[in-house]
């Protein structure tokens, strides 16, 4: 029953701060987004880890892209690239689509998004959080995005996991009515 318990006690958590998980214990987040099924086994999955002044390097791609949306100011400049400073750790969640007949696109990207919420789960259970966040920098709302990370054309961003350690504990999940969501046919 402890995975039920993690799977039960995890919420999204904005407020994050050092220290981010270890070497290994990333190494154990990865493996457990790779256990996400797939069909064909295509690994569509793609990570990028970004921490430190690498978060500096995410900022100007956020803001390069804008830059080719919006007239962007300086107020909103200084905002944009401020962004990845929101918590220690971002991993930007990736998939790299292939042609292929019998697996249709929506089925890789729903592939790697079961992988990231293993990644969710993982951190949570490590005693980590982290914040799935899109805004206006998924492929799906800034067609420049993916160039500006130095991806493949065939590559799809599909959002960042603000990650780190809370600094403050989440309110509890609502519970939510089963029967608001589910039918049973017998
Ligand atoms: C694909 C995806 C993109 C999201 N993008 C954002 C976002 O840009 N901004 C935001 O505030 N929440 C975003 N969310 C929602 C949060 O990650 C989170 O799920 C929500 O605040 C509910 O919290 P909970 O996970 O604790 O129930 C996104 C969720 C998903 C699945």
């Amino acid at each position: 029953m402890e995975t039920i318990k993690t799977l039960l006690s995890r919420r999204s958590n904005s407020q994050l701060i050092e220290p981010i998980p270890s070497a290994e214990e990333m190494e154990l987040v990865y493996q457990a987004a790779f256990r996400a099924p797939d069909h064909s086994w295509l690994r569509p999955w793609r990570f990028i880890e970004v921490i430190g002044e690498g978060r500096n390097k995410l900022g100007e791609a956020f803001l390069n892209s804008s830059k080719k949306i919006d007239e962007i100011d300086e107020e909103k400049e200084k905002r944009i690239l401020g962004l990845p400073m929101r918590s220690p750790m971002i991993i930007v969640v990736i998939s790299e689509i292939v042609d292929k007949p019998n697996v249709p696109r929506i089925e890789q990207i729903q592939s790697t998004a079961a992988a990231t919420q293993n990644i969710l789960i993982a951190l949570h259970d490590m005693g980590y959080a982290a914040y799935w966040r899109t805004g206006k920098y998924s492929s799906e709302n800034n067609k420049y995005i993916a160039n500006e990370l130095s991806l493949n054309t065939n590559s799809e961003v599909l959002g960042y996991l603000y990650i780190g350690t809370p600094s403050k504990e989440p309110k509890e999940a609502p519970k939510l009515n089963k029967e608001d969501y589910v039918t049973k046919w017998e």
